[in-house]
């Protein structure tokens, strides 16, 4: 255990070293660095497509197939969704990006939590659960309007006051397209990146699990902070197995300390 925490510190310091010395890091997040405020992730021990199967639930042609099974669904998932409060991983993020560290978040989260924590540049690359559209006309609904339209539509699930067709909150199924400008940014930004500091994510689904390959060509280096290991931990140039939660802190207290050790004494 000792020697484990050495191991730790160690490549703490190392991603510290690597983000304080770097000109255009981005951070890639996935579903583990909200799991410690709350948010079940979707392929770990609890993951929600354990309970919820993607074939059922996850894609455009079961939401189609069945609005209210999918709906019954997004009403179990929703209230975690919508008390989580940010935690230390996403502050830590936030300051990384304050600190002119870090130009930007991906994420393919969907709870705006880094935006809470106070990340300004953040590209949802696979929607937000704060907005709804119709599938049909694309009229758009608010939270409120949702919740309304829940109580009273029970049967059908959510539907578009205007053509009846069944609403859906805007987030990508499978099945469907991503933002086409969130994942134009977030390919330049990765071939820019001379680090990518990647968080709690299984690094599993295209599109988003190639943009670390986009940095690996252009020579830039990898960061992976995720509890379980990944496939891509052999290409990367530090990784920690550990929660995001405890070792993003680590990693900004350990930049202030490199800071203040550069600082000239006057
Ligand atoms: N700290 C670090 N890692 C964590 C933590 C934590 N506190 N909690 C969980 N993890 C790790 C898990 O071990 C897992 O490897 O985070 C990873 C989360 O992986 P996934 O559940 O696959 O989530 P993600 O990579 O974001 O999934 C991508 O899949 O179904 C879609 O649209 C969904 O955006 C999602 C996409």
């Amino acid at each position: 255990m000792k020697i484990l925490r050495i191991i730790e510190k160690k490549k703490i310091h190392q991603a510290a070293e690597l983000l304080l010395n770097s000109k255009e890091a981005i951070a890639l997040t996935g579903a583990g660095v909200s799991t410690e405020s709350g948010i079940p992730d979707f392929r770990g021990e609890d993951g929600i497509w354990k309970k919820f199967p993607i074939e059922t639930f996850g894609t455009l042609e079961s939401l189609l197939k069945n609005p209210a099974k999918f709906w019954e669904m997004a009403q179990k998932i929703a209230p975690n969704l919508f008390k989580a409060k940010p935690n230390p991983g996403h502050c830590a993020l936030a300051e990384l990006e304050k600190m002119d560290l870090i130009k930007a978040v991906i994420t393919q989260n969907i709870d705006e939590l880094h935006q809470k924590a106070g990340s300004i540049i953040v590209y949802e690359v696979h929607g937000s659960i704060n907005r709804f559209n119709c599938l049909g006309c694309k009229a758009s609904y608010t939270k409120e309007q949702v919740y309304r339209k829940l109580k009273k539509e029970k049967k059908t699930g959510p539907q578009c006051e205007f053509c009846a067709t069944p609403l859906k909150p805007s987030v990508v199924l499978f099945g469907e397209g991503l933002p086409r400008f969130e994942i134009f940014q977030s390919q330049a930004l990765a071939k820019k990146a001379d680090v990518m500091l990647i968080v709690g994510s299984s690094l599993s689904v295209a599109p988003i699990c190639d943009l670390p390959l986009y940095t690996l060509r252009e020579k830039g280096k990898l960061i992976i902070v995720n509890d379980q290991p990944t496939h891509l931990d052999e290409k990367a140039e530090v990784v920690i197995n550990h929660k995001s939660g405890t070792i993003l802190p680590l990693i900004v207290e350990e930049i202030k300390k490199l800071k203040s050790e550069q600082e000239p004494i006057v």
